[in-house]
């Protein structure tokens, strides 16, 4: 995408900010949230995804602004959430192996937060039901949403007869509360709004044709919880009491959302800080930004975004550096700094130790990614 204000990205006290290192720009990241709740209509409406930032600040910027409900995919930010106070935690995942007895643990330590968690499979449920009511303890319990696969086929369960054995199943297990429906449908990234907005309501209607179902046969659906970025406003216009909106990119935004999905009004709000470390041809600038502090999800040539530099081309990427070409390159000295967008944010922000918050043009704080350990107590 076009970054037609670079003053958007200029730091006065860049010399106090390690590099390669992670920068929130607060401003951009408050406007974002504020967007969120602008279109979800009702910070009630919204269950975001902490996945994309793993912060205990950012988390109570959202709860600041009425958001109750959260989701994650970790048991480390399961824990971050309620450590914060979060007292609705979903963790967006079918717990398996010792990340069942994990779960039961974050019951025990948090009674004052309910958790949530997803399954597309009967043998899940039973599991679940065993360990959460494991040594005849029948007061724990954990609210468990069927996960649909709305046509990603990454999880879910396909939507038909087995999915309603499924749901009934949970509410017959004990230990088990039926929390609803998970919907999540993050294929749909149509850069032509018309045709996304086809693609994400026709999976919507058939998810709301289910639930109809299900409630026709007597059975309470208490919430359905979907969408990711792309579906994220077309969802949002459903007047539908019970939907938790679930974006989790849109806390930063990156280029590559960005790119996709002009219409949208969220600013990208992280970025790295590289410093150029040689400059042995010309036209070339080495940076220290190796795919160890981004993210290498991203095809070659197409990882990061420079404000300062649109004309730059990514040649050689490696652990810690990052060499491009541009015609610029000789308006820089060793040391500069640059400051990189992300093709994709959330992967970046969970190789850092903490990200370097940046108000007014000036560093005022350092906030610890601290979901980015797999293990916090549990
Ligand atoms: C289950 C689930 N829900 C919500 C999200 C948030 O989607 P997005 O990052 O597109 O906003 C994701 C992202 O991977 C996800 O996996």
């Amino acid at each position: 995408m076009d970054y037609p204000n670079t003053d958007n990205y200029r730091i006065t006290n860049a010399s106090e900010i390690f590099s390669p290192g992670l920068v929130i720009f607060r401003e951009r990241l408050a406007h974002n949230l504020a967007e969120m709740v602008r279109i979800a209509g009702h910070p009630e409406r919204l269950r975001p995804h902490c996945k994309t930032h793993k912060t205990r600040e950012i988390i109570e910027m959202q709860v600041k602004l009425g958001i109750t409900r959260h989701k994650c995919a970790t048991i480390a930010e399961a824990e971050m959430l309620a450590e914060v106070g979060v007292k609705d935690v979903l963790l967006a995942y079918q717990m398996v192996g010792p990340n069942i007895s994990r779960l039961v643990k974050l019951t025990d330590n948090f009674p004052g937060t309910t958790f949530g968690c997803l399954v597309d499979h009967p043998e899940a449920v039973s599991q679940l039901s065993r360990a959460i009511t494991s040594g005849g303890n029948f007061d724990r319990s954990v609210d468990v949403l069927v996960d649909l696969n709305s046509g990603m086929n990454r999880t879910g369960i396909s939507i038909g007869p087995s999915a309603i054995e499924l749901y009934e199943m949970i509410l017959s297990a004990e230990g088990l509360n039926v929390g609803g429906l998970h919907w999540y449908d993050g294929q749909h990234r149509q850069s032509d709004l018309r045709e996304r907005t086809v693609a994400v309501n026709a999976g919507w209607n058939q998810l709301i044709k289910f639930r109809d179902q299900l409630l026709l046969s007597g059975l309470s659906v208490p919430r359905i919880v979907a969408a990711g970025t792309g579906s994220f406003p077309i969802l949002a216009q459903h007047e539908e009491p019970n939907l938790e909106l679930s974006p989790g990119t849109t806390t930063f935004h990156d280029d590559d959302m960005a790119t996709r999905f002009p219409e949208m009004n969220f600013l990208p709000a992280l970025g790295i800080l590289t410093r150029v470390i040689s400059r042995n041809r010309a036209n070339h600038l080495t940076l220290d930004v190796g795919h160890k502090s981004c993210a290498a999800d991203q095809p070659f040539g197409h990882r990061l975004a420079f404000p300062e530099l649109p004309d730059a081309r990514e040649l050689i990427h490696s652990e810690e550096h990052l060499v491009i070409e541009t015609a610029h390159a000789d308006q820089f000295k060793l040391g500069d700094h640059l400051i990189a967008i992300p093709r994709h944010v959330c992967p970046a922000s969970a190789v850092h130790q903490y990200a370097n918050v940046v108000e007014d043009g000036k560093l005022i704080a350092r906030w610890e990614i601290i979901a980015r350990d797999r293990v916090l107590t549990i």
